[in-house]
């Protein structure tokens, strides 16, 4: 199941992505030409601003109410892949509340029963074409994997498939039928409004997305993606959509800056400017989402929201992937929750929550392919992260970022004469500070050789400012973002708080920002609207002469 475009040659062989030469060609106007689309803009004619403004600010009714979240995706092509239940209990600890499944699996949906986490399922490919064949077997299917489990375990959505239309292309006849039945079966069991039945796409079905006016949705698939919509439309649901600006970074050769992949700030005159909208972008994910706006507006749906099925980035890859490292993948992936908690939305509906799900939790080492298709994972088969992501007051999501707050604790399990022998040493030639542990001290209690041991390597470790090499004690102690402080006893590079319930800054959607008083609608107006885009095209064209 190719859950993310493949990077092998196959894949690169088939367009797609936009073909090279006009690709290049469309980067390049939207990254390179900035400075002067900026300047431009007094030039323009007032009337033209006035439609885009009111064009762009058309609320999405249905989503704009919402705040956003961020979910994790749960692939499980792991080795030693947990338990349920230790799935389970690394979701808690991190304080992760939604979760995509890729399938239904009994087990794992049991153990999430009771827990509130949200939970997206998948009916799998393999399967699409049997429901979208049988309203009989969709609603066994129903049956069998939905209502077994609500309302225990909060199953909140179901993705009939995955990528369906590029990667089993000989489904896609039948996809919109399998939605349907799948609803049908909901409505049945009046479950309908409270579980949205949708399908997750590749972006690579949008072309064009740069600038995001142009794009729309390859033609080849209307006959799908028209009914499709329709379907999303009149059941209040929403489109699904895979975006990876990894893949579109490194497939434009350079064009794409690593920053503005990256969501790393920018000068405002280095941003990228769309000149039929003059909105800006500060980041390519933006740019993705709202070109998969503007493809479904090309086809008169303005009104279905967006939720981000998967995006991530690679921590790790072979000699041909030089920018998938632990700090490009933590920088996207802090990055990217900040963007989604903060409830920003994109240029085009700002305020607009556009939820994601974060691709993934555990990183596949059982993936087939290249190196980085089996680090995508924010942690490892133990739970331990790949890397600890910078999300300071950015939400309630993911517990254990505590951003600089790391400390040096005793391992478990470890020999206790040779905690015994470090923590001597700590507070001997180590000159640690070791008088909160002497008797009523408040770090006393619990008088055992481990809770010592742990403070004073805690100690030692801030004393030397977290460098390097300076919570080993011989492999006795690691580091760990869990504050050990317990009641009165505050440990070195605590301040009491132990990170766990940061309390979220997101700001609620800005619901009134929207109200422009205007009535027009893309529908009504888009031969206007392609009109203006044409003399904004060539306003810009004789400025970058
Ligand atoms: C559109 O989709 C079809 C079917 O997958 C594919 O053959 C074609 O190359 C796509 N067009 C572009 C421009 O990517
Ligand atoms: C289930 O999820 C829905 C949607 O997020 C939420 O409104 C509801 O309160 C949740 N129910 C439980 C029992 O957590
Ligand atoms: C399947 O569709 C037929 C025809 O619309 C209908 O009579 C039947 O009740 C449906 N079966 C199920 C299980 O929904
Ligand atoms: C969208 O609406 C416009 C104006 O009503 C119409 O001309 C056009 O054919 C419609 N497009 C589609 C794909 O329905
Ligand atoms: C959060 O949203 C506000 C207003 O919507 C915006 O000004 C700010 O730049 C956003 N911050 C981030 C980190 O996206
Ligand atoms: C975290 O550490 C880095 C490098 O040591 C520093 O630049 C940054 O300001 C720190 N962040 C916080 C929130 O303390
Ligand atoms: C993350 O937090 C949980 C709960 O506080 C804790 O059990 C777990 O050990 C922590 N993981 C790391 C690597 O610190
Ligand atoms: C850390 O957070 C947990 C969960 O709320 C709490 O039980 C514990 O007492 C906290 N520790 C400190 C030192 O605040
Ligand atoms: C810890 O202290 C820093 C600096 O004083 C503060 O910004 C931060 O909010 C505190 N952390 C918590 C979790 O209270
Ligand atoms: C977060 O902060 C708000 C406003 O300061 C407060 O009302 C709320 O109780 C806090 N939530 C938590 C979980 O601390
Ligand atoms: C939004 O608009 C309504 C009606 O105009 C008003 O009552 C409400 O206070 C506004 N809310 C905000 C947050 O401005």
């Amino acid at each position: 199941m190719a859950r993310i475009p493949s990077l092998s040659l196959d894949s690169l062989k088939e367009p797609f992505y936009v073909p090279p030469t006009p690709l290049f060609l469309c980067l390049h106007l939207f990254f390179g030409s900035l400075g002067q689309v900026t300047s431009s803009y007094p030039s323009m004619a007032s009337w033209s601003l006035m439609l885009f403004i009111s064009l762009h600010l058309l609320p999405l009714a249905t989503s704009a109410s919402q705040d956003a979240f961020v979910g994790v995706n749960i692939g499980t092509a792991v080795t030693d892949m947990p338990s349920p239940t230790q799935v389970v209990a690394l979701l808690k600890a991190q304080q992760i509340r939604h979760v995509r499944l890729y399938d239904a699996d009994q087990a794992m949906l049991t153990a999430l029963a009771g827990t509130g986490i949200r939970v997206t399922v998948s009916v799998p490919n393999q399967q699409i074409l049997a429901i979208g064949q049988s309203n009989a077997t969709a609603a066994n299917w129903v049956a069998r994997n939905i209502l077994t489990h609500v309302p225990a375990t909060n199953i909140t959505a179901i993705s009939v498939g995955s990528q369906v239309l590029t990667t089993i292309p000989n489904a896609a006849p039948v996809l919109v039928s399998a939605l349907e039945y799948i609803h049908a079966a909901l409505v049945a069991a009046r479950l309908d409004s409270r579980i949205k039945v949708s399908t997750a796409h590749s972006s690579s079905i949008i072309l064009d997305s740069f600038p995001p006016s142009q794009a729309f949705f390859n033609r080849t698939w209307d006959p799908v993606m028209i009914p499709l919509l329709k379907f999303l439309q009149t059941s209040e649901s929403y489109l699904m959509l895979n975006v990876y600006p990894y893949y579109d970074y490194i497939q434009s050769h350079d064009a794409i800056p690593l920053d503005y992949a990256l969501f790393r700030p920018l000068p405002p005159n280095k941003e990228a400017v769309d000149s039929n909208t003059l909105l800006h972008y500060t980041n390519v994910f933006d740019a993705l989402v709202d070109a998969a706006y503007f493809a479904m507006a090309d086809l008169n749906f303005t009104n279905i929201p967006i939720v981000v099925t998967e995006s991530g980035w690679p921590s790790k890859g072979d000699s041909n992937e030089p920018d998938a490292t632990p700090d490009n993948a933590n920088t996207y992936n802090s990055n990217l929750i900040k963007h989604v908690l903060n409830n920003t939305g994109t240029p085009k509906h700002p305020g607009v929550a556009v939820s994601t799900f974060i691709y993934e939790l555990y990183n596949e080492d059982a993936r087939t392919g290249a190196v980085s298709e089996k680090n995508w994972g924010l942690f490892d088969s133990n739970g331990r992260p790949i890397y600890v992501l910078h999300l300071t007051g950015s939400g309630t999501m993911l517990a254990n970022d505590t951003t600089n707050q790391t400390y040096c604790v005793a391992k478990e399990g470890v020999d206790k004469k040779m905690l015994q022998a470090a923590l001597d040493w700590a507070c001997g030639p180590g000159k640690v500070d070791c008088s909160a542990m002497v008797q009523g001290g408040p770090c006393y209690e619990p008088d055992n050789v481990v809770a010592h041991a742990t403070y004073a390597f805690d100690a030692y470790y801030h004393k030397m400012g977290m460098a390097d090499g300076t919570c080993d004690f011989k492999g006795v102690a690691t580091i760990t973002t869990t504050d050990p402080s317990h009641g009165g006893c505050i440990f070195p590079g605590s301040n009491g708080s132990n990170g766990t319930f940061i309390n979220g800054t997101s700001l609620a959607p800005s619901s009134n920002s929207s109200s422009s008083g205007s009535s027009l609608t893309i529908h009504a107006s888009s031969s206007i609207f392609r009109m203006t885009i044409f003399v904004v095209l060539l306003s810009n064209a004789v400025v970058l002469l």
